[in-house]
Order: structure tokens, then sequence, then C-alpha cells
């Protein structure tokens, strides 16, 4: 949801940005800018993504600056409503993630004293509201200006004459990187990995001084340090590494990434609150919460608690947030809807776990417990190995309380992913590749994977794709069956085969075209399948991660069939901080 970078060192800061924001393009692009002080402070914005038109910023002179690349929520992507915005005498340039709630009733104020504005975004009151308490010390005129900011950003703002770079966030994700003789500053990591490894996450409610002379951070006005942290992901983990796509990297790092998060975790001690509590209800969005909703299954038949999923967006609705333990699943951490459910459940005095990808995100500073997952960067924006890496701390965190239960089929996880990438997908392909839409069916821990092949199909390829429980499909979607509608049936050896098997011949006789996943020689599962995929032999939990392997690896090369841009597909942005 935006990217924000700056720069300040001896080096010309324009190449540096827009580096770094190639690295943030994944968290929105549809346009991108800079702002660069030199003399004045040039700005250039650009609608449309920086990895296909920057190449005449980098000439931009300057050594420091900020930068944006945007997913827009207010006002439509063009030139104008491109970042940075200034301020009325283009001294005051700011880059801005997240939303300025209040804005409308700010910019009639500012306008009423006679500020022009020249853009239909939230984030222009910011540079106009500084010029207004800006006297030369820029730190505090920021810190004037921010109490009066309802809703969230992470801001970095730069003004004509002041040699330093200001940063702040509240809700919004941002980290500053300790260079060489340089401060850069980010909303993730990743562009950071360039130049240094040490890093200082920020708190709600920080305000930084970045310059060449060092960082100042401080908090309700008092000087406050924090803890330099080492960034242990690589350079090579950032890059595509030979791949056509970051998505195929990640998936083809899925055996080695279900490993070494099962390594990691073998080493941690289980938290006292899961060991103890009575129920618990897990928060996610998106992939994260179909992650959610299948170990659901597995907690309730394996350890005999209750356990509830529910959607981070909704959570806010219910009145109490339910079982004992409330765990928030969140990939980057960051996204806003499972923040304020984690928020939401401390109100209520609730014990909390996350479950995250990122050292240092909010969601860690919001928990009682963080457990991480070990998937290394995902840059594509439709989540895999962060997928598989998250169903991998489920599946421990269940085998380590039902007394060892899953431990034997665990050990041979990334076989049966590895197995999976082997599979010939094109019969699959052709028939996707045609279709207007599209169903994923299963039952059990199958029918959060049919959601997530569902997912997957939708975000990458924009053909039309359901997840159903296959038991609900006659409850409706029948309707929409026919030979131009292909259906992908999650067919896995178990108790649900029977029921299963008998939904699939229902929905052959109404001529749809059957991609059939399954182990060869169940009854006679290949013959009335139109494409059989084999899974391959042993128990759920191999067939769980290969039928995931396998639904991704079909929606990416469908989509690259079709000729989708598969990291970076319309309209979607990878860390959505705004609910
Ligand atoms: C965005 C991404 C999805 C992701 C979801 C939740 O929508 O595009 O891939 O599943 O956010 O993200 P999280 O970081 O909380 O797991």
């Amino acid at each position: 949801m935006c990217g924000i970078f700056g720069y300040c060192g001896q080096r010309r800061a324009a190449p540096i940005i827009i580096e770094g924001l190639k690295r943030l393009e994944y968290r929105g692009y549809d346009s991108f800018g800079i702002a660069v002080m030199d003399q004045g402070i040039t700005v250039r914005k650009k609608q449309g993504k920086i990895s296909l038109g920057a190449s005449d910023l980098s000439r931009v002179k300057g050594k420091m600056g900020i930068g944006h690349t945007r997913w827009a929520t207010h006002g439509e992507p063009n030139n104008q409503n491109a970042h940075p915005h200034l301020d009325c005498h283009d001294s005051i340039a700011v880059v801005h993630n997240g939303i300025i709630e209040n804005y409308a009733g700010l910019k009639r104020e500012l306008q009423a004293r006679g500020h022009g504005f020249r853009s239909e975004t939230d984030t222009e009151v910011i540079p106009h509201l500084i010029e207004e308490e800006f006297k030369g010390d820029l730190a505090a005129a920021v810190s004037a200006v921010l109490p009066r900011l309802e809703g969230s950003y992470a801001l970095l703002v730069i003004a004509t004459g002041c040699g330093e770079m200001v940063a702040a966030r509240k809700r919004s994700p941002l980290v500053i990187g300790i260079g060489d003789r340089a401060c850069l500053a980010a909303s993730d990591v990743t562009p950071l990995l360039e130049h240094t490894e040490r890093v200082i996450y920020l708190e709600d409610g920080d305000i930084a001084s970045l310059s060449t002379g060092g960082i100042e951070i401080r908090h309700q006005g008092t000087r406050v340090k924090r803890p330099v942290q080492k960034i242990d992901w690589s350079l090579a983990e950032v890059k595509k590494g030979g791949f056509a796509h970051y998505m195929l990297k990640e998936i083809y790092e899925q055996p080695e990434v279900f490993s070494s998060t099962m390594r990691a975790l073998k080493e941690e001690e289980i938290p006292d609150i899961l060991q103890d509590t009575g129920g618990v209800t897990l928060v996610a969005c998106g992939t994260s919460y179909h992650a959610a909703l299948l170990c659901r299954y597995l907690i309730e038949e394996h350890c005999g608690i209750p356990a509830r999923v529910e959607l981070a967006s909704e959570f806010k609705y219910f009145t109490s947030p339910g079982g004992d333990l409330v765990v928030g699943v969140s990939q980057s951490g960051e996204t806003a809807d499972t923040l304020a459910a984690m928020q939401k459940a401390r109100m209520f005095s609730h014990p909390t776990l996350a479950v995250t990808n990122v050292l240092g995100s909010t969601i860690t500073r919001l928990a009682d417990h963080t457990l991480f997952m070990r998937a290394g960067p995902e840059i594509s924006v439709a989540a895999t190995k962060s997928f598989i890496a998250e169903l991998a701390v489920f599946f421990h965190l269940v085998d380590r309380l039902a007394g060892g239960a899953l431990e034997h089929s665990l050990g041979r996880g990334h076989l049966a992913i590895g197995e999976a990438l082997l599979q010939d997908l094109s019969q699959a392909v052709d028939l996707c590749r045609n279709a207007q839409s599209m169903f994923f069916v299963g039952r059990g821990p199958f029918y959060p994977l049919a959601l997530e092949g569902a997912l997957k199909m939708k975000e990458i390829t924009y053909i039309h794709a359901e997840g159903y429980a296959a038991g609900e499909i006659k409850h409706g979607p029948f309707a929409l069956l026919s030979p131009e509608t292909p259906v992908v049936a999650l067919c896995p050896p178990g108790h649900a085969f029977p029921v299963m098997f008998s939904n699939i011949k229902e929905m052959k006789a109404r001529g749809t075209p059957m991609i059939v996943l399954g182990v060869q020689g169940t009854q006679d599962l290949e013959e009335i399948s139109d494409v059989f995929i084999p899974l391959p032999d042993g128990g759920i939990i191999s067939h769980i991660l290969a039928s995931a392997a396998l639904v991704q690896l079909l929606a990416y090369h469908t989509a690259v069939a079709l000729g989708r841009d598969v990291d970076q597909p319309r309209n979607l942005a990878k860390s959505v901080t705004v609910e």
C-alpha cells in the first residue's frame, strides 16, 4: 500500500531512491515520484511503473531525497496525484503511506487561509500544515502538525535549507537503515539490504531526524534510543536468481522454506499461553486467513481445543473476541485489519500470539508472543512461500501440543512439495486459460486450499474463480456449471473421499471439465477426470502441502499463458496497510 524511500548521504540520491522504490514496487505500482534537494527541491513524478519509466530521473542532482511508489486511495493515478506533494512555495516535500482520515476538513481550513492545492490526495494537506509551522526547525514543525492528523501515516519530509530528512510513523511501517556515512528510510527492509544490515524499526509516535551527522529519534518531545537490529535476509534473496518471475522462484523455494521453518521452531519453547489455553481465535486476511482456516481442522482434531477463525476485517464487528487466546497471522506483520484485531484482543485482555515472517513488524510489538516463520523476503504480490511457512508453523504447534502426532509426516513435508513441483500442468492450463469462470472445491482441510487456489487464480490471471466447500456447490453454484466452467477438485484419500468422489461425478454429469488432484489408483478417480494431477503417496500433511504447491503452479502457468503481469497484478498490493 504505497512504498516510501529516503536517502541522505554522500552519493547522488536520485538513482539510489529509484532502485529503492523498485524493490518496494510490490506495495503499489500505479505512479511514482521523487523529490531531491540540491539548491532547491527538484520534483519528478510519473504515472505507471518505476521499472518502465524512471531512467531519466536518475540524472537529478542532490545528495538527499525522498521517493514514493503509489497504490491510489484518494484520486486517480496520474501525475498530479503522485507523491511527493509540496507546500505553496515548493520548499517542503512530503511522501506518505497511509490515510489521513480528516483531510477534507483540514483542506477546507487551509484553503480558507489561502493555500492552493494541486492534487485530490489526502496527503497534500501535510506539506501545507508543515508550511504554517516551519520556522527553520523541520522536526519541530512536523511534530507540531502530527497531532492534527487522524488516521495512519509513515512520512518522510524534506525542506529547502534543512540538512535533515524527517521521518514519522503512526500505524504504517517505517524502517531506518544505518549506512556508511548515510541514513536511509523505507517502508520495509528489502530496499535497505543493498546498503546496510543495521536497521531501526520506528515505534508509533516516533519522529526521527536523519542527516549525515546521524539519527536522532524523539517520542513525545523526549529523545529516545531504539534498538539497532541486524537483518538476516540476504540481498540474493530479494533478487530473481534466474527465474522468470519472483512468484515462480518463491514457489520453488517452498521445500526449503518448509524445512527451515520446522528446524527453527524445534529450537523454540512453546509459549505457555498456548499450552494452557482452553480455546483459540485466529484472525487474518487473504492467504493468511486461508492458512488459519486450514489449521483449524488440525487444531481441533489433534489438540482437542476449540478453534475459531475470523477475517480480521470482520473481527471488529463482533462484540467478544471469542476463545482465550487470539492468534494474529500475517506474513508482513503490517496488515491494518489484522493489527486492529490484535488491538481489540488486547483491549479485552486476551493473551495474544503473532505468527509472522517479518522481524520488528508492528504485529510483533502488539502481541504477547511471536512465532516467526522463516520464509525469507517474499516479493511477488501473490503470497506463496509465506502460506507454506504459515502452515509449517501451525503444523509444528499442533504436533507439539499433540505429543508428536504429526512428527513422521512433517519430516517428509518438503519431499511432498518437491514432488508436486515436478508435475506437468500443461493440460490443466489449457483448460483454464480459456475459461471465463471456474471453481475450486474441497472438503475438510482441502476446502481452505480450494479457497486459496481460487484466490491465486483470480489475483494473477483475472479469471473469475471461486473456492467452495464441495458440499455447498449444490446450493447455488451448480446453476453456473457448464462445459465452459472448469472445476478443480481436491480429492485426496481420506474419510471425505467417497462423498467427494460422488460430488465430482455429479459435476461431471453437467458437462463440467474436471481437473482432479488425487492419488493414483484411488477408485476410478483418474477415469472420471478430464485432467488428473497426481498427488504423492503419503498422509494428509503430504497431500495438503502438495495440493497447495499445485494450485499455486496452476495459477502461475495459466497467468503466464495469458501474458499477465504475474508479480504485480493489476489493482493489488502486497501489504494492505489501510483498513
Ligand atoms: C494482501 C496480499 C495477500 C495477503 C494479504 C494478507 O492482500 O496481496 O497476498 O495474503 O494481504 O497479508 P499478510 O501480510 O497479513 O499475511
